[in-house]
């Protein structure tokens, strides 16, 4: 019988002699050992690799991690207008971007280009989720290694929000607050807030700074300031670095002719003056409604600050490059320039080559007479200033685009 159970202590006899008896009892326990091991590597083996043959069996996604170097950007929002050419913008400068949109207002067209542009793995990811539910948001967040988010996701119709305010405060309101609840619980540091020159209502006094104070007159606009002032009380308490970017009016569309707006054909009447403008120089509307001719400006019509996409998506990435841990920048993100509507028309129609037909109406209700930015702030801290200034030049340019997608992000067909 083999004795397993000697003591340790009792003496070795020289291995010269270990031929039979109790001497045989080690190295027929250390086989028997390495026999259990070789089996358990075995077992661990097939278990992975039965694993890695199952369809849920995933490798770790690179936006899971974090890299150095690499700094990954959740844009919400990003199959839409702005948020898409952020998108274009952060990949260009080798940003890790993921989107989250819920597809009510943007196009899977514009994803689809981006992803065609950079389909190397960790540089892209959508994820089609409603920012309305707070449980698949916190599942978003602790799935994705977040650097920082860019929040454009937002319901952002003037018109639209005065006929149906609620939508708007849950949409806007409710939804940044369940964004700055999820970037809280997962430790997500930095925040570039879109807003709007909405948040200020009808100041008596042009240009506006940052320092004029906010009176929104319509629920769009209530929406945003409420969203603003969760995040500035939030921040008492927090260490986030966080920017708040109030945008003028957003016109033009990325120079390599790879995006453009796209706004939904229903949402057309709520629709903002470049694409209804377009639409009329296409034919596919009637004319150009424009409403209210009796405000106290130069020509009795509105008068918009406007600005061009690929400046505002810059003054994203220099507040994202500048924003600091426990600081809240807020920004007028303007060209500093009031136009008119009629001056804005004249310009579409030299730049569409189109003769566009104008019909003037009553005063909209939520409309305000004059908005023009005093930019001087962001300009001194960011280093930023609007290059696309011309008119012309930029609605050129959302023409161009406008042309060959005629059917928006549906068909990349030329129709003229
Ligand atoms: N376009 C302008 O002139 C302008 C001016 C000032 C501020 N802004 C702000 O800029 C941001 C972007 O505006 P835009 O013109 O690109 O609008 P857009 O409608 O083109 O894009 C908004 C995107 O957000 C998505 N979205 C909306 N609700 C969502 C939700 N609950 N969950 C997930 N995704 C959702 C939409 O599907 C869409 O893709 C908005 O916050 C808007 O208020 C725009």
């Amino acid at each position: 019988m083999l004795n397993f159970n000697k003591p340790r202590s009792q003496p070795r006899p020289p291995r010269s002699y270990a031929l039979g008896g109790v001497d045989h009892a080690e190295p027929i326990k250390k086989k028997g050992f390495v026999r259990k091991i070789v089996f358990a590597l075995g077992l661990v083996a097939l278990c992975i690799f039965m694993l890695k043959q199952s369809p849920t069996f995933k490798s770790p996604s690179p936006f899971s991690r974090r890299e150095t170097g690499v700094t990954h950007v959740l844009v919400t929002g990003g199959a839409g207008y702005i948020g898409s050419h952020a998108t274009l913008r952060l990949l260009k400068d080798s940003f890790r971007v993921t989107i989250v949109d819920n597809l009510s207002r943007g196009n899977i067209g514009a994803v689809k280009v981006l992803q065609d542009l950079f389909p190397e793995p960790g540089r892209l990811q959508f994820i089609y989720a409603d920012l309305g539910d707070a449980k698949v948001v916190n599942k978003i967040f602790s799935e994705n290694a977040f650097d920082a988010v860019m929040h454009f996701a937002a319901v952002a119709y003037v018109g639209e929000s005065t006929l149906d305010p609620l939508k708007y405060y849950h949409n806007i309101t409710s939804n940044t607050l369940v964004v700055l609840e999820a970037m809280a619980a997962h430790n997500v540091n930095t925040l570039i807030y879109s807003s709007t020159c909405a948040t200020y209502g009808e100041p008596e006094k042009m240009p506006i700074t940052e320092e004029t104070p906010q009176h929104p007159i319509n629920p769009y606009g209530k929406a945003k300031k409420m969203s603003e002032d969760i995040i500035q009380d939030f921040h008492k308490n927090s260490d986030m670095a966080v920017m708040i970017l109030r945008y003028f009016n957003v016109i033009g569309s990325d120079p390599d002719g790879t995006l453009g707006e796209a706004p939904r054909p229903e949402l057309r009447e709520h629709g903002r003056i470049s694409g209804a403008c377009f639409d009329a120089a296409r034919g596919i509307t009637k004319g150009l409604k424009v409403r209210g001719t009796d405000y106290k400006t130069s020509d009795g019509t509105c008068i918009r600050d406007y600005i061009d996409v690929t400046d505002l998506v810059d003054a994203h990435v220099k507040a994202l490059e500048n924003a600091k841990p426990g600081h809240v920048g807020i920004y007028n993100v303007g060209t500093g320039k009031g136009r008119s509507v009629k001056e804005f028309v004249e310009a579409c129609e030299k730049a569409t080559g189109a003769s566009i037909k104008v019909e003037y109406l009553p005063r909209r209700p939520g409309d305000y007479a004059e908005v023009f930015s005093d930019p001087s702030k962001i300009r001194l801290e960011l280093n930023w200033s609007a290059q696309f200034t011309d008119l012309e030049k930029s609605l050129q340019v959302a023409w161009k685009w406008q042309k060959s997608h005629h059917n928006g992000y549906g068909s990349t067909e030329a129709s003229i």
